[in-house]
């Protein structure tokens, strides 16, 4: 497990180093004349973006590389596992039914596949933040030993074989070629057009046709802002902290969270807090996919939140740990959470590519 760590820490720092370095500016998109930015927009609701996306603006031909590549299992060593082998769009990008999810050889990893849509919203990746660039993330997955176990170069290697990929990458990039950057830019661009902005509570902050909330809707959107929102904050759903929201440490694996990534006691069993964005669909939840429903996600934060260290003062203000909810104020808040559930998010065909 340790070797494992090393390893990713290696990769966070240093790979992305020696690509950045061996970059050059000279794949801008705007000189290459059959392409284009592509038409994205940034939803009225939500807040500033939080990567530079400057340098890797989306384009026409960028995009549909990166989707390609998103659903291509050429990515794994063994040519059998893709990106969205394990992010489903049906599910919101998630491993559906998985509590942690099997890559290569049917290897298990030790978390649970969180959903990948407003990515370029976010400030940090992966639930101990292994990642804070939208552009470098992919990394982590390729070279993860029970995820693809690839490398770049190597992902490259097998992609020169192929005719279409030639093309491909020729129109997206002005350098044409089929770089380690590249296969990062292509992904990064493909993530960063994955919104999901237009679930009925869009509609209803937006005051748009289709967001009429009902009465015990709108029960539940009070007391989440009231309980929830300073952590799953903004129409992210997401404050992009570490918190340690008193999950009792899973005995086989003692993740240490975000403590892994700084070093720091002080973040010990901290986790990304993660958007509910499209939650109806992205059960089991929690980093390591401990709970089946909604129901016992409630369960446990009305009674079951433990005093570990450096649980969050905001789930200590009440006189018992958590946060105090009877059976009917649970029920409003899990109905509010499935006004959530953007379908047009989960069936758009941008995000989905014939393999
Ligand atoms: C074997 C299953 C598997 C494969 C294949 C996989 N992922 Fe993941 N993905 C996960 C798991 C598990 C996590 C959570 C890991 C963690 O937090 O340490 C994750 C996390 C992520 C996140 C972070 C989301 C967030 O909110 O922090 C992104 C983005 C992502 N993956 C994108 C990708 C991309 C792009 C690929 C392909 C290059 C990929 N994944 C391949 C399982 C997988
Ligand atoms: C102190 C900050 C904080 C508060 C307050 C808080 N949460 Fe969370 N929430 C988190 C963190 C951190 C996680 C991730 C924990 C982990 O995976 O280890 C999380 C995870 C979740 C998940 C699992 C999501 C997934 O995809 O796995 C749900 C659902 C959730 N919270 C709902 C709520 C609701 C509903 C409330 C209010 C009743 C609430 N949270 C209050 C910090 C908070």
């Amino acid at each position: 497990m340790t070797l494992f760590f090393q390893r990713i820490k290696h990769i966070v720092w240093f790979y992305p180093l020696l690509i950045l370095t061996s970059c050059s500016n000279d794949d801008q998109y705007t000189s290459i004349p059959e392409n284009s930015t592509y038409a994205f927009e940034i939803p009225s609701n939500f807040p500033s973006l939080k990567q530079d996306i400057s340098n890797n603006y989306p384009t026409k031909y960028g995009v549909e590389l990166g989707r390609k590549l998103f659903y291509d299992a050429r990515l794994s060593k063994d040519n059998t596992i893709s990106c969205a082998f394990c992010h489903e769009q049906s599910s919101a990008f998630t491993h559906h039914g998985h509590d942690f999810s099997h890559g290569i050889n049917n290897l298990l990893g030790t978390r649970n596949a969180p959903s990948i849509q407003n990515m370029a919203f976010q400030s940090e990746y992966f639930y101990d933040g292994a990642s804070n660039s939208i552009e470098m993330l992919s990394i982590v997955p390729i070279h993860n030993p029970v995820e693809m176990d690839e490398t770049l170069p190597g992902i490259a290697e097998k992609l020169k074989q192929d005719s279409e990929y030639l093309q491909l990458f020729g129109k997206a990039f002005k350098n044409k070629q089929i770089s380690s950057a590249n296969i990062l830019k292509a992904l990064a661009q493909f993530m960063t057009i994955m919104i999901s902005a237009d679930s009925k509570y869009d509609k209803y902050v937006r005051n748009e046709t289709g967001g009429t909330l009902n009465s015990q809707e709108l029960v539940g959107l009070n007391l989440f802002q009231n309980n929830c929102a300073s952590c799953h904050a903004t129409d992210i759903f997401t404050d992009n902290s570490f918190r340690n929201n008193g999950l009792l440490p899973n005995p086989n694996l003692n993740d240490l969270g975000r403590e892994i990534v700084t070093g720091f006691s002080n973040d010990r069993y901290k986790f990304k807090v993660p958007s509910l964005r499209n939650v109806a669909l992205t059960a089991p939840y929690m980093h390591d996919g401990r709970f089946g429903s909604l129901q016992s996600v409630l369960n446990f934060y009305s009674n079951n939140v433990q005093n570990t260290q450096n649980l969050d003062p905001l789930l200590q203000k009440h006189p018992t740990l958590g946060i105090p909810l009877n059976q009917i104020e649970k029920e409003a808040i899990i109905a509010f959470l499935k006004t959530l559930t953007d379908q047009k998010f989960i069936t758009n065909p941008e995000f989905y590519h014939k393999t």
